[in-house]
């Protein structure tokens, strides 16, 4: 969603740019992986365990958590539809000033809708941005419900709950798939950052 507000500003092309931020980190292609898929399906728990592995071997990332950011920065934002499209907007914004800063991100939002995903990786250049299908039936996230969030669904005490009665429309051609029914956490952690290894971004 293009804002018309912000008139008469002018970009300022700075001296030190991402390539030389890379450089001199000198370890690793900075890139985006985008975490999505229902709440409860792992999310956040895979994403917080690649972080780990990388952390561990020395790189540099952060992780952007839908409940943590909207803590803060999208704290204003509900879960109507159109705000779930400003929230994603927002952190795919602020996940290419993080990659322009040199660094490995992991997001871990639902991002349920396809067409905001897409919006996302139109920002970042085709290698930048990696989306990661978190892919749990609905029915083990909701056996799980980590945080009772589908009982209050079911109940009618939560509206628009993703998968209840708001829509989730999964990834046709996610970029890393993990299977969290048949692998484990640390499983998946693994396949993340094989990828990641396989394709020059380590
Ligand atoms: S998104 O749809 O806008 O991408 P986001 O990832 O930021 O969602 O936040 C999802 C988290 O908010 C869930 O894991 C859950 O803890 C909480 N939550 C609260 N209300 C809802 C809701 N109506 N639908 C989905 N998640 C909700």
């Amino acid at each position: 969603m293009k804002s018309d507000k912000s008139t008469n500003v002018v970009w300022h092309q700075h001296q030190i740019a991402k390539a030389d931020r890379v450089r001199q980190k000198g370890i690793q292609r900075p890139a985006v992986l985008w975490f999505t898929g229902l709440s409860g399906s792992g999310k956040s728990t895979i994403a917080n365990a690649v972080e780990q592995l990388l952390f561990a071997k020395g790189y540099h990332s952060y992780l952007l958590d839908g409940d943590n950011v909207r803590h803060g920065l999208n704290k204003d934002l509900s879960f109507a539809d159109a705000d779930r499209v400003e929230n994603i907007r927002r952190i795919g914004e602020v996940s290419k000033l993080f990659v322009d800063a040199g660094l490995l991100v992991l997001t871990a939002f639902i991002s349920p809708f396809q067409q905001d995903r897409a919006l996302v990786r139109t920002l970042h250049s085709e290698q930048e941005f990696i989306e990661v299908f978190v892919d749990t039936p609905l029915a083990v996230c909701e056996q799980r419900d980590p945080k009772g969030l589908y009982k209050k669904a079911r109940a009618g005490e939560i509206k628009h709950f993703t998968g209840i009665d708001s829509a989730y429309e999964p990834p046709l051609k996610p970029e890393i798939r993990v299977d969290t029914s048949t692998a484990s956490v640390a499983e998946c952690a693994e396949q993340v950052v094989a990828y990641l290894a396989g394709n020059g971004y380590l």
